[in-house]
């Protein structure tokens, strides 16, 4: 397959460069403990008949209305307590401190490829460079943390939590004397509620626009199918309940907008990067209530104007909403037309979007 032949090529390339600033980067693990209710999800998974019901489900045009749908039967009565020990990529030694999560199917390889001309792309190299340090890490059940269940573990109130943890790490261990949460898509999500509970410096907030209302075209057009069979050599080793696209194709549908990008980068991020979600995580944050009004800190919107599921695909009269949502925020900017699809960081347009993005956290003091 061409991955398998690609990653070879690759790794030997990468070590032929010279020292990139992330020289100051060190792979980590990070024992965090969680505890809060679960979901009890009323779906079952085991084939890609199954997977195409769900979709259903999920893209109804009642859904998420008072009769929805949804894949959820009610929550445990208690919080469940569980320790994961998460995968963690950490530069720099401290000060101002990007606390970064990535979206769905993919994974901390969002913030820092690894593939030959990839410096432009790079956003942790770029943050370095500015003088931050920089914590990535890939959420439960992806890449370097551990493989959870896709039903059970895999849950947004679940990320949200070891996203606080993750928060506490870099402020009691990691010597940071500011950090700003900065999302992508899913982690967008998972950033803001986070923010929501414990105090942050700022939010950035992108592939984002605060409404669910376009959900339906990515998740058709993202074309689920079951990670294990579509991919047994890559993906064998994961539950029935782990998810991924159908091909190439659709996932650029819902992750890039030409002619804005290389299609090589698409290519790579398909055949290296892409990673598979769970179940538990599309249904769990729709059930759950983000109060977007407690976020204090000043909040950054960078949106590509062509994404699928922030925006239906023209995010010019959807993201100014983000106004009415982050009412309690001390600064809220937002930006509704950059030229990029979903995957902002992965367009031609990367290098100027990282810049606004210091810009305007170096304008708040951090
Ligand atoms: C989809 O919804 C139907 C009707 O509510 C339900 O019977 C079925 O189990 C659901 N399928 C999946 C895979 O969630
Ligand atoms: C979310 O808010 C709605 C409307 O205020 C409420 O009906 C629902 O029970 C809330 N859900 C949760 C999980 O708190
Ligand atoms: C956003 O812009 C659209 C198009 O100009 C407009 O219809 C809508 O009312 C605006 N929304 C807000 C919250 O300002």
């Amino acid at each position: 397959m061409l991955f398998n032949r690609l990653i070879p090529v690759f790794a030997a390339a990468v070590q032929a460069l010279p020292q990139p600033a992330s020289a100051s980067c060190r792979d980590i693990q990070i024992p965090i403990t969680v505890s809060t209710p679960r979901f009890i999800l009323a779906t079952s998974l085991k084939d890609d008949w199954d997977a195409a019901a769900l979709s259903l489900n999920l893209t109804r045009r009642d859904f998420s209305k008072a009769s929805d749908p949804l894949p959820i039967s009610g929550s445990t009565a208690a919080a469940v307590k569980s320790t994961y020990t998460v995968g963690a990529t950490l530069c720099g030694n401290g000060g101002p401190t990007l606390v970064l999560t990535h979206g769905i199917i993919e994974s901390k390889l969002y913030w820092r490829p690894n593939f030959p001309g990839s410096e432009k792309y790079n956003f942790v190299d770029a943050a370095i460079a500015q003088g931050y340090s920089v914590l990535s890490y890939d959420r439960i059940g992806v890449g370097s943390s551990p493989k959870v269940n896709s039903f059970t573990d895999a849950q947004f109130q679940v990320e949200v939590a070891v996203l606080e943890g993750l928060v506490n790490y870099a402020k009691t261990k990691a010597h940071a004397s500011k950090v700003a949460l900065v999302g992508h898509s899913y982690g967008s999500y998972i950033s803001s509620a986070a923010a929501t509970h414990v105090a942050v410096d700022g939010l950035v907030l992108t592939g984002f626009s605060g409404t669910f209302d376009y959900f339906p075209p990515f998740i058709a057009g993202a074309g689920f199918r079951i990670a294990k069979l579509q991919n047994p050599a890559r993906w064998g080793q994961l539950d029935s309940g782990y998810i991924t696209s159908s091909d190439l194709y659709a996932e650029t549908y819902v992750y890039y907008a030409a002619p804005y990008f290389e299609h090589s980068v698409a290519e790579w991020t398909y055949n290296v990067a892409s990673e598979p979600f769970a179940v538990g995580e599309l249904p769990s944050l729709l059930a759950t209530n983000v109060s977007y009004s407690d976020i204090k800190a000043p909040v950054l919107v960078l949106q590509g104007q062509f994404d699928v599921s922030a925006c239906g695909g023209n995010c010019v009269g959807v993201v100014n909403g983000t106004k009415d949502i982050f009412t309690g925020a001390k600064v809220l900017e937002y930006v509704d037309n950059l030229p990029a699809g979903h995957n902002l960081n992965f367009h031609k347009v990367a290098p100027q979007a990282f810049q606004k993005i210091f810009k305007f956290l170096k304008a708040q003091g951090v």
